[in-house]
């Protein structure tokens, strides 16, 4: 199936995390488009859509919620499946992080099969000085690659399924 995967990521930990979930879904045999968000203008025209969104703030990147926006304007009827990452520190960096208002009602509209919050990254010297006072406590790397991949792999297998229905 031809699957949109888009990120907003703004000191590249996201982003990876989107990469190698597309990287799982290409291995699964699914042809993936694998992109920024402010480049995905075109998400509709996908048979599936995974989004994943930087938190900053308790928000998404603004063009994150654009992309959910413009599905729910085209009335999209295919599965969505909403990532996004942020939690740093070894205490509770798993804990689900609500969506923020800002996409609540547009992703009630929409078909979506699975929110996930992953762990995130804080690099040591971060540009701007709240992530730099963040980072003397809450610099390091807490993404799971091993939870990454599982997921993707639970979204390659609905999809082969509603290939398969
Ligand atoms: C100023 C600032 C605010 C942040 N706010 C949140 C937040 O509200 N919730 C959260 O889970 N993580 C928060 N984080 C952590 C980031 O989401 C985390 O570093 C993430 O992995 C960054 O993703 P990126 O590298 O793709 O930009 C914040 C980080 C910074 C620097």
């Amino acid at each position: 199936m031809d699957v949109l995967v888009a990120y907003g990521s703004k000191m590249g930990g996201t982003a990876e995390i989107a990469e190698a979930v597309g990287t799982r879904l290409t291995e699964r045999g699914h042809a993936v488009i694998l992109t920024d968000a402010s480049s995905a203008s075109d998400a509709s025209s996908f048979d599936a859509v995974v989004i994943g969104s930087a938190l900053y703030s308790g928000r998404w990147r603004t063009d994150c919620v654009k992309v959910i926006k413009r599905l729910e304007h085209a009335a999209y009827q295919g599965p969505v499946w909403i990532f996004h990452s942020g939690p740093l520190g070894d205490e509770d960096a798993d804990e689900p992080q609500p969506l923020p208002g800002t996409v609540g009602a547009a992703v009630d509209s929409l078909d979506v099969r699975d929110v996930r919050t992953f762990p995130g990254r804080l690099v040591d010297k971060p540009s701007g000085i709240v992530a730099r006072l963040m980072a003397r406590s809450f610099a390091g790397d807490w993404r799971d690659w091993g939870a990454i991949d599982a997921w993707a792999d639970g979204i390659a297998s609905a999809l082969d399924e509603s290939q398969a229905a």
